[in-house]
């Protein structure tokens, strides 16, 4: 049998209706994006980022083309392909544990089972004193790192994540890249993100895809060149390999 990628996006095009006549949000998508990578995506404002993101997700379907995971088109959402938002949208009335455990008891799974869990999830993202806590008693910060928990504990193929460090100062953003890429090598999950910060995709991402202004194509598609298998840390960002990959990535941008 021949290899099927995790994803595969053929000739995605994506228009929507509007009251001035349709607008015209992507056009002619492809893409392959293979289990354990990290993929980071940039590209000007209302270039359509966020509307491929809702594709992957199954929220939102393309126009025309292909959407496949693992071979299979992609009907709806699935706790599989879970999505984390630049505001962390937690319930309210839940505790953080609840939030986290959302998942799971909705799909039935016993409250032993998912007390190990959520446990161990929380553990994992570094809040597990504040499982009992609200939401609001919690820093955004905090309750971003909530919101990625809620996802990694249905276990998904893909996490996709919509600018998810954009609303917390830059000293926090840093610690969450951090702790990002510590929880991408501990779970393996792939993950597609989105940012407005070159430095943030080069950093975190194995691979950057840059997007051109509506309707959003992949223009560039630029591997980072070092290994993210060692330590994490500022010094990656002082390194000559590091500094030119992203000046060639503000390069493509700029060429639009
Ligand atoms: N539900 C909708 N109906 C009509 N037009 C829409 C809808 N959602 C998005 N659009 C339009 O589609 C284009 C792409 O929007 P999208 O939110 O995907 O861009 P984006 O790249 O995520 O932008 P940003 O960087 O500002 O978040 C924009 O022109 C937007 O106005
Ligand atoms: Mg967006």
């Amino acid at each position: 049998m021949s290899h099927l990628p995790l994803l595969a996006l053929r000739q995605l095009e994506l228009t929507y209706p509007s009251r001035s006549g349709t607008v015209h949000a992507l056009a002619a998508i492809n893409l392959t994006i293979e289990a354990g990578e990290f993929v980071c995506i940039v590209g000007p404002s209302g270039c359509g980022k966020t509307s491929l993101l809702r594709i992957i997700a199954g929220i939102h379907h393309a126009t025309s083309g292909e959407a496949l995971v693992e071979g299979q088109a992609i009907s709806g959402p699935a706790a599989n392909r879970g999505v984390v938002f630049q505001q962390p949208a937690l319930y309210p009335w839940l505790t953080l544990a609840g939030n986290i455990g959302f998942g799971p008891r909705m799909r039935g799974v016993s409250a032993q089972q998912r007390g190990e869990r959520v446990n161990h999830l929380l553990q994992l993202v570094g809040l597990h004193e504040f499982g009992q806590r609200a939401p609001y008693e919690l820093s955004g910060g905090m309750q971003q790192r909530a919101a990625i928990a809620r996802v990694l504990i249905n276990e998904p193929q893909i996490m996709l994540m919509d600018e998810p460090f954009g609303a917390l100062d830059a000293l926090t953003r840093e610690h969450m890249q951090d702790e990002l890429l510590t929880i991408w090598r501990a779970t393996q999950t792939t993950i597609i993100l989105i940012t407005h910060s070159v430095e943030e995709a080069v950093y975190l991402g194995t691979r950057t895809l840059v997007m051109s202004a509506r309707p959003g194509r992949v223009v560039a598609d630029i591997a980072t060149p070092f290994s993210r298998e060692t330590g994490v840390g500022r010094e990656i960002k002082a390194r000559p390999d590091f500094i030119a990959t992203r000046e060639i990535i503000l390069r493509q941008i700029w060429q639009q």
